[in-house]
């Protein structure tokens, strides 16, 4: 073998090594800790990360509620994760969260019939164009203002419970509201486009911080985490996706998207460690806390969207 051979081989191994165990794998969360008796409730727990998570906290023995839009692919996926935990506290339930409507009934549903509420994991969130009956887009409505209205449903159950049974609260958003300064503008647009769908998004994710921020520091026992998963291949990526953002995508996620089973890895953390309890409100991706920027923490900008967001969802006060 030529000495060019070996050295191209050497190299190629390295590489492949690098890409293999620290782009499409990562660390592992190491944790026996065990959940009997808690209530994890996960919007879009039937796909993609909210999936891989409700299957890990039933097998820590937890009581998984998953919620979206379709009850028949929930229904699969609970007896799916039955099977292969042997936990039966699994539940699905149907929630769509486009419209106030069915927001209101879920939450009331559940409030009924469950008991308790130990983590709410604000997972479900696709990114597509077109504009709800509210006169607010769609992603607006899905990945914001209905988990405003639905977080604010179950405060009161989360609040009476938190002093004996602490309460986490975990968003998912991207790193985009870096980019973003108001959140107002984006809300009644029709994002058409790479440009427009950014901005959407990075608003959206602003304002879920903001929201977050403001539910922590009423220090009332409950703490709040935004997580940013960076690049984690999902079903979601084919088929939630929309069309210029597949098409952008579609290479580079084969390439760099990371292996789900490693991807939801940091939110086990922000669940069950206790080390995190610090950052509460802040803002993390994958394993790593990140300080807020400046213009995520402007206290005065929590009160025009507070207003803003009882007016379009309807709610009296917070
Ligand atoms: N994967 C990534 O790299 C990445 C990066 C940054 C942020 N995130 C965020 O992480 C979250 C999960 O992403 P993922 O990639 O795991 O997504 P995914 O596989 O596409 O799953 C999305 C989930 O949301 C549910 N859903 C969609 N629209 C809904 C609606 N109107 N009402 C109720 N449920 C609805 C879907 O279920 P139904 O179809 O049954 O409704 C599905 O369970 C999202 O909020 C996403 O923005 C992901
Ligand atoms: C949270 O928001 C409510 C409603 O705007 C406000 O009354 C309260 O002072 C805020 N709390 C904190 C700690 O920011
Ligand atoms: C804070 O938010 C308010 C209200 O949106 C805005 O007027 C002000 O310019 C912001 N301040 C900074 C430093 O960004």
């Amino acid at each position: 073998m030529s000495f060019k051979l070996l050295v191209s081989a050497v190299i190629a191994l390295v590489v492949g090594y690098y890409w293999l165990n620290y782009v499409k794998r990562g660390p592992i969360y190491e944790s026996d800790k065990k959940l009997d008796g808690r209530t994890v409730l996960i919007t879009g727990g039937n796909s993609g990360l909210g999936k891989v998570l409700a299957m890990d906290l039933a097998k820590r023995g937890a009581r998984v509620v998953i919620a979206s839009r379709n009850l028949e692919k929930s229904s699969k996926v609970k007896d799916e994760i039955i099977k292969e935990s042997g936990n039966h506290e699994v539940r699905a339930m149907q929630v769509d969260l486009e419209d106030f409507d069915s927001v209101r009934k879920f939450a009331k549903e559940f409030d009924e019939s469950e008991k308790y509420l130990d983590y709410l994991v604000n997972n479900a969130g696709l990114t597509l164009e077109g504009m709800t009956k509210y006169g607010i887009n769609r992603y607006f409505v899905i990945s914001y203002f209905s988990r405003f209205l639905l977080t604010n449903l179950l405060l009161d159950k989360m609040k009476k419970q938190s002093a004996e049974r602490p309460v986490r609260i975990i968003n998912l958003v991207t790193f985009a509201y870096k980019y973003a300064e108001v959140t107002e503008s984006g809300m009644t647009k029709d994002p058409k486009g790479f440009m427009d769908m950014f901005t959407v998004t990075a608003q959206t994710d602003l304002a879920n911080i903001q929201f977050m921020r403001n539910l922590s520091r009423q220090n009332n026992g409950i703490t709040t985490y935004n997580f940013n998963p960076g690049w984690v291949y999902t079903e979601g990526y084919d088929t939630n996706l929309f069309y210029e953002a597949r098409l952008l995508f579609y290479v580079p996620m084969i390439l760099f998207g990371q292996e789900l089973h490693y991807g939801y890895q940091p939110l086990l953390k922000l669940l069950l460690d206790d080390s995190v309890v610090k950052y509460s409100s802040e803002f993390f991706t994958g394993f790593d806390h990140e300080e807020l920027l400046p213009h995520a923490t402007n206290d005065s900008a929590w009160e025009p969207l507070m207003k803003k967001s009882l007016e379009v969802t309807g709610l009296s006060s917070i």
